[in-house]
This record gives structure tokens, sequence and C-alpha cells, in this order.
């Protein structure tokens, strides 16, 4: 049986990329997409995420938009220069003809796990607004949830929104610092080894060949997201952040991980920094946290393998 996943996403280009990457995958299904700000607006990331199912072929799976601003301020707001204004490079998509669902992307999680306790895994490549909020909102949630495999923050890297944090973590320290805090199996897929999974330009050349609406849309979009990485990093090619989320849940073998308690900065400089406490002696306010699966290596070229023939086999 297939394992089930609820993303929750800011598409996003690299969000694009992990969606198709799990729809392709036969080892999952995709119970639904759930918005929220970040690379765009929670309005547009809602409707990004009807405009990828429709270019998938995959309305049947529902979209329930999310917060419009963190937990305890509004949402500093998107990034153009990464995305694009419209989140997709810039290539202006016709609307969707789909709507969301008129519950909120915290109540679908809520109702998703209860009805399936145990088989929900959560996959936010976002900021985690909307998974505090399911916390809040039905704190049992720690008992019924599969496991929880995010992307985002920084154990031992650099931030990337920051010196000190990564972008998903800094667009709401507070909500991150509950869903590390809560007592259920959290893996942390950061930029420790985001930044090793690498897409050179003969990786996204090979997209050319698959021939698949999926493949042809992430063509579309990647040159304007490939123009941020040559300014900022001076690189020809690009750090394959989300979808090493996806790849995580897939084949957790190509990463080597850590258990650590992990706070997140909320305040001054630190903020948006996830703080492991690497030390033996686990001293407050780490104390009484539960360790969490840190993402420390991966096989990048493993990795950016498997999410290559999963597109090429769509
Ligand atoms: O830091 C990488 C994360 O920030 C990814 O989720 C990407 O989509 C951006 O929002
Ligand atoms: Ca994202």
């Amino acid at each position: 049986m297939p394992r089930k996943i609820i993303i929750d996403t800011d598409p996003g280009v690299d969000d694009t990329m992990a969606i198709f990457f799990a729809l392709c995958s036969p080892e999952l299904e995709v119970a639904g997409l759930t918005t929220i700000f970040g690379n765009v607006h929670t309005e547009l990331a809602t409707t990004n995420a009807l405009r990828l199912l429709e270019i998938a072929g995959r309305t049947d799976i529902p979209v329930a938009a999310g917060a419009a601003d963190a937990l305890t301020g509004p949402f500093e707001g998107p990034v153009p220069f990464v995305h694009g204004a419209d989140g997709q490079g810039d290539i202006n998509l016709p609307e969707p003809a789909g709507t969301a669902l008129d519950i909120s992307a915290a109540q679908f999680i809520v109702e998703q796990l209860r009805a399936h306790p145990g088989e929900i895994t959560l996959a936010p490549i976002g900021p985690l607004t909307n998974i505090a909020l399911a916390l809040r909102l039905e704190p049992r949630i720690t008992e019924w949830v599969d496991e929880v495999v995010l992307m985002g923050g920084n154990a031992l890297a650099p931030g990337n929104a920051s010196p000190a944090g990564e972008a998903n973590i800094r667009n709401d320290p507070e909500a991150a610092d509950l869903v590390f805090g809560a007592d259920w199996p959290v893996t942390m897929v950061g930029l420790d080894v985001t930044l090793r999974v690498q897409m050179t330009p003969a990786d996204i050349a090979e997209y050319e060949r698959h021939g698949n609406p999926m493949s042809d849309h992430i063509l579309h979009i990647l040159p304007h997201y490939r123009r941020y990485f040559e300014a900022s990093y001076d690189s020809k090619g690009i750090f394959v952040h989300d979808s090493s989320a996806i790849a995580y849940i897939l084949d957790p073998s190509l990463f080597t991980l850590r258990r650590w308690p992990i706070r997140v900065g909320v305040q001054g400089l630190g903020r948006g920094k996830t703080w492991p406490a690497t030390g033996g002696h686990i001293l407050p306010p780490w104390e009484g946290r539960p360790a969490v699966n840190v993402c420390v290596d991966v096989e990048g070229e493993r990795a950016v393998a498997l999410m290559q023939q999963r597109l090429r086999e769509a």
C-alpha cells in the first residue's frame, strides 16, 4: 500500500519539483496539498497548488488554504527575486479551474490524521505555521501522525534567509519551535544536506528528454530560479531543497542522521536559527525537549538520480 503524505507547501519553483516528484512516486499517495505563505502569499500559493495539480492531471487531490500570517506577526513578504512574482518563474500561468476546500489547512490536517491514524506522513516544505496551528487545534495529532519530515532549518550550516536562519524557519520561528518541541517523530531535512543536493546544468537538461507535462513545466519555470543561483552562489546549477524531503521519505538510506533536541531562535540576530543541543549534557532550554532526526549528510548524486528517474518514468 502506498504511504499517504500531505505536502504543506508555498509553491515556489522547488516546491513544484517536490510535488511532481511525490506525484510520480508509486510508493506515495498524496492525500492533499495544504498551502502557506513563504515564496509567495498564501492566496497565490493556493492558486499555484491548484494549477500544478491540473498540469499533473491530478485534480482529484484536494487543496486546503492555510494561514496568511505567522503565529505572532505579519508575513514579512515573498521573494520574487528567487521564484518570480508568480512563484512560478514569471511565466504567467492561466487561472486554475478548481478551487480550494472550504476548510483551513490546519482543519484539513487534523481531519485527515484523525481519519487515518498512524498512516499519514506530514511533509512541510514551507514555513511551519499550519502545522503549529493544527497542533493547537488538536494536540492528539502527535499520536495520529506517522512521521513529520520537513524541509527547513540549518543545524551546522549557515542560513540562507539571513546568516543565521533558513527561509522556512525564519518565516515563522515560533511555529517551528512548537513543531520541534512536540512529542512526535520529526526529521529535519535542512540546509546541512539540501546544499549538497545539486542539479547540474546537465541534470537539468535531462528534463528535456522526459516528454511529459510535469517535466516540461519544470523546464519552463527553472530559468528564473537558475538566474538567482547564478547571481547569489555563482552556480550554473541549483540546490534542490524541497525535493530532498521527499527523497528522505522514499529512501532514508540516502541520508546520515544525528539525533538532537532543537530550539529555534526567536529574537534578534539569531531569529530563525535552529539550534541543536549537540553536547552530552542537555541543559535548559533544551532540557526535556524530544530529540529529532537531523539530516547531516546525504548522497547528493544518488538523490538527484532518484528525482530524475521518477519524472522520467512518469
Ligand atoms: O530554504 C529553502 C526553502 O525556502 C524551500 O522550501 C524553498 O521553497 C524556500 O521557500
Ligand atoms: Ca518551499
